[in-house]
C-alpha cells in the first residue's frame, strides 16, 4: 500500500512517540552509583551467568552502574560447602574476582541459612556436631576470603513474624547461641570484614523488636555485630514509609549499620497479601494475578517511580547511618519474583527493564540527586 502524504506524516508521528516509551538517560546524566557515591553505595545481587561474565553488555551495565555485588545463590551452603569434607569455591573464587575486578565493595550472602542448605548440615542433631560443623564452615569460608570480602551476612532470617527465633536445625541442635558462636567464628576469622544479621520484614513491629532484642543479646555476649541488613522485598504501598524510617531509627540506636539488602518492589497482587520472602509460600497462577504479562502500564510504572523516589529521598535522609542500598538482581527479567509467590509471573521490580534498559523509576532515584545539586 502507498502512503498518502498525511498519513505518511501522522505514521511517523507515532513511531517516534511510541519510541520515546524507551526510558532513555539523559545524555548528562551520570549512573546511579556515581551519583550516590557520597551517601552509600548502590550495589546488585549477581546471578550465575553474571558473575561468569557470560554476556559482555550485562558485565559493562554492571560496573557502569553499581559499586557493591552480592552473590544471589552462589555462596549458600548448599553449592560452598556440599558435602561434610568438602568445600567448592570455583564459583565464589569467580564472584570474588569479578568484584576486585570491578573494584568494587563485596558482600557475602550468606553464611548460616536454614534455606538453600547443604543435605548433610540439615542432618545435625546435637550441639557438638553442630558447633563443629559451624566452626569449620564458617573459619573456613570466611578465613578464605580474609580482607577480601568486605561483609558478610553471618546469620541469615532466622526470626519468626513475631520476633520469636524460627526453628531451624540450629536452634533445634544447638541452641538459641548459634547466633553468638557464628558472629564470634567469624569475626575470629576476619575480625576487620563487616558482620551482618540478615532478614526481611524488620519494618514490622514485632519482627523489629525481636531483631533489636537479638542483636542487643549479641552484644551482651560479646559478639561483634557491625550491622543489621534490612532486605526490603516491598511492594508500592508497604511497609509505610514511617516504618521504614522506624527500623533506620530503631537499628542504628544500637550503635550498628543498617543496609538495605535485597531491594525490590513487586507491582503484582499478593495471594495472600504478604509481604516478605518465605520461600515456602506458593500459589497457582492465573490471569488475574499475572495482570501485565506483556507491559507494564504507563500509570503502574510511575507509581513504581514514585515509590523508589520516595524510598530514595528517606535513605538520603538518613545516610549517615545507611552503609549499602543493594537491588535484588540487575534487570526485571532476572528477578526471582517472577516465580515467587507464583511461578511464571512476569513482574517488574527492579530499575531496569528486560532489555536492561533504565526505567522510570531509574531516572527518578537518579533525578532526585541532581535536585540536590
Ligand atoms: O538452578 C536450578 C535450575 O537448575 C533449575 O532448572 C531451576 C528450576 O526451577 O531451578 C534453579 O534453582 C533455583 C535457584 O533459585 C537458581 O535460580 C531454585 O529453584 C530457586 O528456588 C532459587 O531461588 C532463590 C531463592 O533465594 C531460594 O531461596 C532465588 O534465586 C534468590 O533470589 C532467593 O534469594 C533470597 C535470599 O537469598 C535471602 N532472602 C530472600 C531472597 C528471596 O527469596
Amino acid at each position: 500500500m502507498k502512503l498518502t502524504k498525511p498519513l505518511f506524516i501522522l505514521v511517523t508521528v507515532l513511531a517516534i512517540s511510541s519510541c520515546t516509551k524507551i526510558y532513555k538517560k539523559p545524555e548528562t546524566a551520570v549512573t546511579i552509583k556515581e551519583a550516590y557515591k557520597e551517601n552509600f553505595y548502590i550495589g546488585t545481587a549477581l546471578s550465575q551467568s553474571q558473575i561468569e561474565e557470560k554476556d559482555p553488555m550485562v558485565t559493562a551495565l554492571i560496573s557502569k552502574e553499581f559499586n557493591s555485588i552480592t552473590p544471589e545463590n552462589i555462596m549458600k551452603s548448599m553449592f560452598t560447602h556440599p558435602e561434610q569434607d568438602r568445600f567448592d569455591f570455583k564459583l565464589s573464587d569467580k564472584y570474588v574476582a569479578f568484584g576486585e575486578k570491578h573494584n568494587m565493595f563485596i558482600h557475602g550472602h550468606t553464611l548460616i541459612w536454614h534455606s538453600q542448605l547443604a543435605p548433610w548440615m540439615a542432618q545435625i542433631k546435637d550441639s557438638t556436631a553442630m558447633a563443629d560443623m559451624m566452626t569449620n564452615h564458617i573459619t573456613t569460608i570466611v578465613s578464605k576470603y580474609k580482607g577480601r570480602i568486605n561483609s558478610w551476612d553471618v546469620v541469615n532470617e532466622a526470626l519468626n513474624e513475631d520476633g520469636t527465633l524460627r526453628k531451624s536445625v540450629f536452634l533445634n541442635s544447638y541452641g538459641k547461641d548459634f547466633l553468638t558462636l557464628a558472629f564470634k567464628l567469624a569475626a575470629k576469622a576476619d575480625p576487620k570484614t563487616d558482620l551482618y544479621y540478615n532478614d526481611y520484614n524488620l519494618c514490622n513491629a514485632k519482627k523489629r523488636k525481636g531483631a533489636v532484642d537479638m542483636i542487643k543479646n549479641l552484644q551482651k555476649n560479646g559478639a561483634k555485630i557491625d550491622g543489621v541488613g534490612e532486605q526490603g522485598h516491598w511492594n508500592l504501598t508497604s511497609p509505610s514509609l514511617d516504618e521504614i524510617e522506624q527500623t533506620i531509627l530503631d537499628f542504628s540506636a544500637l550503635g550498628i549499620k543498617v543496609a538495605f539488602t535485597e531491594l525490590d518492589i513487586t507491582v503484582l497482587p499478593s495471594p495472600w497479601d504478604v509481604v516478605g520472602a518465605d520461600v515456602n509460600q506458593k500459589s497457582e497462577a492465573n490471569e488475574k494475578m499475572n495482570p501485565y504479562p506483556k507491559v507494564l502500564p504507563d500509570s503502574v510504572q510511575q507509581q513504581l517511580a514514585a515509590r523508589y523516589e520516595a524510598i530514595f529521598k528517606l535513605f538520603l535522609k538518613h545516610q549517615d547511618k545507611i552503609s549499602r542500598v543493594t537491588l535484588w538482581g540487575v534487570n526485571d527479567g532476572q528477578s526471582w519474583l517472577n516465580d515467587w509467590p507464583i511461578r511464571g509471573r512476569t513482574n517488574y521490580p527492579l530499575l531496569f527493564d528486560r532489555e536492561f534498559k533504565p526505567k522510570e523509576a531509574y531516572t527518578s532515584v537518579l533525578k532526585l540527586k541532581e535536585a540536590k545539586k
